[in-house]
């Protein structure tokens, strides 16, 4: 999705630093890049399509004079294909007005006529020239910036996340937001508006969250935030815990490597504080305030959510069945609007979201909450629209996930499902404290389970089956019970970082269709560890091997059987079954690594990719 930056500063040249939080947004995928900044009376502009390596080629044949004020932006293509013309920042036909957008104008097929009528020229295919001449028009009219914010985005239907600069105005920017996201960075020297915080982590660590609707001035010295309705609104400023190595890729070849690596990290910062072994009790923080009784009086849980998280919610319906005898349901978010309405006043929807800015999951989410129902949030960026919104919040520790492929918010995410299970499980009184006591130590103890999946010994493993799997063009992932989550999981990452087609199946499916496509030397990757499903698991391995299949297995180092079967062993430490999706999919996230490589795959920014997808 596209990424913004804009900054005014007291003193010095503003475009270095808004060139650096372009390069931290890059994970959100684009095909383009730009700046302008406003200097001198003049604006002046530099974009170019490919990486922002091309932009700065651009920059340095180019040069742009020194300035206290820039904007910045990555685009992915909506309107118009990737080209420079099309790339941002854009201006009005007279060079007075220049505006970095995220998301769709979907009226601008009617606002591009009305403005053509009126003898406006157009240099480029996209929505975003049209809301810089609707701003040009407003600030002719009444020579506020302000106030041609306000009436320029009154004619806008859809998502945008904008900031604009004009002439005339010199040391003023503005900004809006409507359903695509916008943080505000307040520094000693200078505000800041950008996408996400990891953008400006490197000017600021002082944020403000605008909420949908509301717009905002800002100079280097003050800023104004304004309500849907034009009201002053007065807010305070969160810091953020995350600092800006922790965005950058410390000696890593890839952020997905580090971030896999991460993960034992995750699992602590997650979970370790929010219970003591002494009391078997887990608390959250003050975001979520459901009591006992409320999780006795739930009839029901629903999770939501799309991709990754999606999987996790599959688990976290699987656990909380399992520990709180609570029946659950798990939505696709983008399929919610379209399944029967059913009684929201005893339910609670858990929508689990690493960005907390996923449309589809927003969507669902306000949906929920308009039926009368209960929202609790698991989300890895505070101050997020979801962490904003939802009723109740468990925040999962991972420090910012950069690398496009979700790898540790997974884990993340899975920690904090398990954590809630134990919680509802203890509040209905279906665990009794020795039992609780007993899976909080068992959580605590995959910390350092975790370990032998990143020494070399695992490695070498995983780099064989890698080299086995890169010429293959499709692949089935097969899994049970817990374990089938985890192979939907370790398609996905196949597939959006190798391009390999890969499925996901439970493998009981196997022989209802997909068992059509193996013949010799057909790759099927099957989570084999031990639990209720292990048996059968082994049975449909031999249904594979029978047919000339591959098998390349999720497996405890010790497992003889699954050895005896499998052609490749991706070896894991035995932990116990409800929490084996945390164990098990590290070594798929890590094939899949493994195998982008040998393909020469660009891992951290996939084709067509965004990460966080912040259109329906
Ligand atoms: C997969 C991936 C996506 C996201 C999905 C949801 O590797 O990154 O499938 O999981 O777009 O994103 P969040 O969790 O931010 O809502």
């Amino acid at each position: 999705m596209c990424g913004i930056v804009g900054a005014v500063v007291a003193a010095g040249d503003v475009l270095p630093e808004v060139l650096t939080g372009l390069r931290t947004l890059e994970y959100r995928g684009y095909d383009s890049a730009g700046v302008a900044v406003l200097a001198g009376g003049l604006l002046e502009v530099r974009r170019k399509s490919g990486r922002i390596s091309a932009l700065e080629a651009e920059l340095a044949d180019r040069r742009l004079p020194s300035a206290l004020q820039a904007v910045g932006h990555t685009r992915w293509a909506t309107h118009g294909k990737p080209a420079d013309r099309n790339a941002h920042p854009h201006r009005d036909q007279d060079n007075q007005v220049v505006v970095v957008h995220n998301g769709i104008i979907e009226n601008f097929v009617e606002l591009r006529a009305e403005l053509e009528k009126e003898g406006v020229a157009f240099s480029s295919e996209t929505d975003t020239e049209v809301i810089a001449n609707l701003l040009a028009r407003q600030l002719r009219a009444t020579g506020d910036l302000h106030a041609a914010l306000l009436g320029a985005i009154d004619q806008l239907h859809g998502a945008y996340a904008l900031v604009a600069m004009a002439v005339g105005h010199e040391g003023e920017m503005v900004a809006a937001r409507r359903d695509s996201p916008l943080v505000l960075g307040v520094g000693a020297g200078g505000r800041f508006a950008a996408s996400d915080m990891p953008a400006l982590l490197h000017l600021t660590r002082d944020f403000l969250f605008l909420e949908n609707g509301e717009t905002c001035v800002f100079t280097a010295e003050s800023h104004r935030i304004f309500d849907a309705a034009g009201k002053l609104v007065s807010r305070d400023l969160a810091k953020c815990d995350w600092t800006p190595e922790q965005a950058e890729k410390g000696g890593y070849p890839h952020f997905m490597l580090k971030e896999i690596e991460e993960q034992p990290d995750v699992l602590a910062r997650t979970a370790f504080d929010r219970f003591r072994d002494s009391t078997g009790d887990v608390t959250f923080e003050d975001g979520f305030q459901l009591t006992d009784e409320d999780l006795r009086r739930a009839a029901r849980l629903r999770f939501m959510a799309m991709g990754t998280s999606f999987h996790a919610a599959l688990l976290g319906q699987q656990m909380t069945a399992e520990l709180a005898r609570l029946p659950g349901e798990t939505l696709n978010a983008s399929e919610f609007l379209y399944s029967p309405r059913l009684a929201e006043e005893t339910a609670i929807t858990v929508i689990i979201s690493q960005s907390g800015e996923t449309a589809d999951s927003l969507r669902a989410m306000r949906e929920v909450k308009e039926r009368g129902g209960t929202v609790i949030g698991i989300c890895n960026v505070q101050g997020s629209t979801l962490a904003r919104e939802a009723d109740h919040l468990i925040l999962t520790h991972c420090g910012p996930e950069v690398g496009v492929a979700s790898t540790k918010a997974f884990v993340g995410q899975l920690t904090a499902l398990y954590l809630l299970a134990i919680r509802i499980g203890r509040a209905r009184e279906e665990l009794d404290l020795d039992k609780g006591l007993a899976l909080l130590r068992d959580l605590r103890a995959v910390r350092t389970q975790l370990d032998p999946l990143f020494e070399p010994e695992t490695h070498v493993a995983i780099r064989a089956a890698a080299d086995f799997l890169a010429p293959k063009s499709s692949c089935l992932f097969l899994g049970r019970g817990l374990l089938f989550p985890v192979a939907l999981e370790g398609a996905l990452k196949l597939k959006e970082i190798s391009y390999i087609h890969a499925e996901g199946y439970p493998a009981g499916e196997m022989k209802h269709g997909p068992i059509a496509l193996i013949d010799t030397d057909f790759p099927v990757v099957v989570v084999a560890t031990p639990g209720r499903a292990y048996k059968k698991t082994l049975s449909n391995m031999e249904e594979v091997k029978a047919r000339g299949g591959r098998l390349l297995a999720v497996a405890c180092r010790e497992d003889e059987k699954v050895a005896a079967l499998a052609d490749f062993i991706l070896p894991v430490p035995s932990v116990p079954e409800l929490l084996a999706p945390i164990v098990n999919v590290v070594p798929l996230q890590l094939l899949a690594y493994e195998t982008a490589l040998v393909l020469g795959c660009d891992i951290d920014q996939p084709r067509n990719l965004a990460k966080s997808v912040t259109v329906e």
